[in-house]
């Protein structure tokens, strides 16, 4: 008897393989801060990377001759390094019914750079402008980076178990997973089209900062035409391969915001209560509350459940929030946005249109239609506890 009842945990920690999964807090610390637990070398890159993430690049280190901003944190600098930002970034692109997407590479491709270094401009280049064969234009925002690391961390398997491309459950919401490179699951990017982060990276170095890489020694062109000679003396790769790992091991190593207790208890418990209203409604259905990272070599990534909000899914949003597209995303399908750390941000939406977590919510259309409309329906009161919810995210 002794020995079953021993044996029982052992037993149930098998059935449900959840066991020596932590709890959520313990990935958590304040905005900006490192994971807690990393090894000394960890912690160490963690602040190396840091340091080039907010370091400002020069057109003599590189920078340019086409960019956005000279550093990273330019863009991601709210309430800290590695949060959300406030720039504008122009994305464009075209879509036909008929043959897709095309990301205009021949005009410069899908980002537009809005600077250039003064060398380019005393050869009479300007800042790219939207091509003429675009049918779509956005000013994206920059997303918050905070708990990064844990998305990469979580198995392909536990995304694409929440998929049902054809709805086969009937329940009016599909979600299909997005695509990256060569065919891999994409994970990043509003539109779900990169895979790692180091991915990324090198995409948004190269792209919002003009630096050149190990794997990609070439520069952008303006708006497609060829750079005048001696507008980009440095020689390539502008950035080395032990940097851009750097930059990769900062942003892996970022903390998840903690969830906000509320001064006023009364506040605190009808947040609790509009915990549930959230279910109910299906907006858990997109918003997957948690998800957990699979099995990882560093024990801070090792099994560790988290706050999402997400299920990294992309979502038809309807019409009105349609505009560009990606190799694997319709102009109105977007991968649902994380919510972790809401109660930080003052715009919301791919292209910060809402002023309000409310507004956001009442553009939902698509496949999250009837939720918004159940959202539309609630009394006042239960509404304001959803947003109080909303808030300690
Ligand atoms: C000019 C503004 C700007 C700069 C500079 C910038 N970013 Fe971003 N970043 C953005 C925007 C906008 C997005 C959202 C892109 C999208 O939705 O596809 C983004 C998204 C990201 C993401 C993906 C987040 C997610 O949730 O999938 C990562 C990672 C990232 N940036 C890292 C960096 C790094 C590292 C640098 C410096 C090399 C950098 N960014 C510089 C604007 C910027
Ligand atoms: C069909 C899937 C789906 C459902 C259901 C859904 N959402 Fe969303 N939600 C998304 C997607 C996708 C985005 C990103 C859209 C964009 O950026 O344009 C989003 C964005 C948001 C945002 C803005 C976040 C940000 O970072 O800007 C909030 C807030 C939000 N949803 C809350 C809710 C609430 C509350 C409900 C239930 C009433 C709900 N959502 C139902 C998919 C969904």
């Amino acid at each position: 008897m002794l020995r079953s009842l021993v044996r029982l945990p052992v037993l149930l920690c098998f059935v449900l393989t959840a066991c020596g999964i932590a709890d959520e807090t313990e990935v958590e610390a304040p905005p900006g801060a490192p994971l807690p637990g990393l090894s000394l070398e960890e912690a160490e890159q963690f602040s190396l990377g840091q340091t080039l993430f907010n370091r400002a690049f020069t057109p003599e280190e590189g920078l340019g001759p086409l960019f956005n901003q000279a550093r990273c944190s330019s863009c991601h600098d709210l309430p800290t390094s590695g949060g959300h930002g406030a720039e504008p970034v122009t994305k464009v692109s075209h879509f036909d019914e008929l043959t897709g997407c095309d990301l205009l590479r021949e005009e410069g491709g899908d980002l537009l750079q809005a600077s250039v270094v003064p060398a380019l401009r005393a050869a009479g280049i300007l800042p790219e402008r939207i091509p003429v064969s675009a049918t779509a234009v956005t000013e994206l925002r920059a997303p918050s980076l905070y708990g990064i690391g844990l998305v990469e961390a979580i198995d392909d398997d536990d995304i694409l178990i929440r998929a049902d491309p054809d709805d086969l459950d009937g329940d009016g919401i599909s979600g299909r997973p997005g695509l990256g490179p060569g065919g891999s699951l994409g994970r990043f990017g509003s539109k779900a089209q990169h895979t790692t982060l180091g991915e990324f990276i090198e995409n948004a170095i190269r792209g919002e900062m003009g630096l050149t890489t190990p794997t990609h020694p070439v520069e952008e062109m303006p708006n497609g035409l060829p750079l005048p000679e001696g507008t980009d003396p440095v020689p390539e790769p502008e950035i080395e391969a032990s940097d851009l790992h750097l930059l990769e091991a900062y942003l892996r190593f970022l903390a998840q915001p903690p969830r906000l207790i509320l001064d006023n208890a009364e506040d605190q418990a009808a947040s609790q209560e509009g915990e549930s209203i959230f279910g109910s409604l299906g907006c858990a259905t997109c918003h997957t509350p948690t998800l957990a990272t699979g099995r990882h070599h560093s024990a801070v990534f090792n099994q560790k459940r988290f706050r999402i909000y997400s299920d990294l899914l992309l979502h038809d949003m309807g019409p009105d929030l349609a505009d560009i597209c990606a190799p694997g995303a319709r102009p109105s399908e977007w991968r649902t946005a994380r919510l972790v750390g809401l109660g930080l941000r003052s715009e919301f939406l791919h292209d910060g249109r809402a002023r309000s977590v409310r507004d956001a919510i009442l553009m939902h259309g698509g496949e999250a239609e009837s939720a918004r409309d159940r959202f539309q329906n609630l009394t006042p009161d239960s509404r304001r506890r959803i947003l109080l919810f909303l808030r300690t995210l």
